[in-house]
């Protein structure tokens, strides 16, 4: 059997913008300029300086963005216990749910309590975590998330080292689970979306590349090969 032909081969790239690049003031204004841009997604990453050495927000912020658009709420969840969050994530109106295994003792539980909620399961790996992590779980996995940066902050560089990874874990990918959607995280731009789209992944995340550019517009046409 040809495992290549059961992917489907006419996705568009999908644009999922963190608004940790938003102005905290304004974010429901940047998060309205970015969705009229051609954003298709907004990655929201929820910190909690303890997993990472920052904090952000919580579910009361994707309950009010929830409230206020249909785009696909991307919930990339960088805390400790995320077990005792997928619950409250859910009921703000979190669509994907995705944590990171060094943070759940039984991965396998924690992304079936996410579908049991109703969201979509994501994995995501720091830039040294191995794609071993994801062997076992693939049937349960709906997104793959490959960071490019270490966790923690936005407008960090991009760490090249990852093309390689990309390669590896989209091979494995369309072997055991082709419909798993795989995304990159961090340093993200129109510069190198081109060659992470060619390595095969489907979700870009971009913060600062777009929130802080004059013309997001032009820059996610771009990142989308339009
Ligand atoms: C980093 C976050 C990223 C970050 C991306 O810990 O997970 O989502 O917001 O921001 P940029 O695109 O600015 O690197
Ligand atoms: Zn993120």
């Amino acid at each position: 059997m040809n495992l290549w032909k059961r992917r489907p081969t006419a996705i568009s790239t999908i644009i999922s913008a963190s608004i940790l690049a938003a102005d905290p003031l304004n974010i429901g204004r940047d998060v309205n300029r970015i969705l009229e841009a051609g954003a298709d997604w907004l990655h929201l990453d929820i910190m909690d300086g303890h997993y990472v050495p920052n904090i952000t927000f919580g579910p009361a912020l994707v309950k009010a963005l929830c409230k206020e658009t249909t785009a696909v709420l991307d919930v990339h969840l960088m805390i400790s216990n995320p077990d005792n969050y997928i619950n409250a994530f859910a009921r703000a109106g979190a669509d994907y749910i995705t944590v990171h295994p060094q943070t759940c003792p039984h991965l396998h539980r924690t992304l079936m309590a996410i579908r049991e909620a109703g969201c979509k399961t994501g994995i995501s790996l720091n830039p040294a975590t191995s794609p071993m992590a994801l062997d076992y779980v693939w049937e349960l996995t709906d997104l793959v998330l490959l960071m490019s940066v270490n966790p923690g902050f936005g407008g960090q560089e991009f760490i090249p080292g990852i093309l390689d990874k990309v390669r590896e874990v989209a091979g494995q990918r369309d072997v055991h689970n082709p419909s798993t959607l795989l995304a990159v995280d961090g340093g993200v731009n129109a510069e190198n979306s081109g060659e992470l789209v060619a390595a095969g992944v489907d979700v870009l995340v971009a913060g600062s590349a777009l929130f802080k550019a004059a013309d997001p517009r032009e820059i996610i046409q771009r990142m989308k090969g339009q």
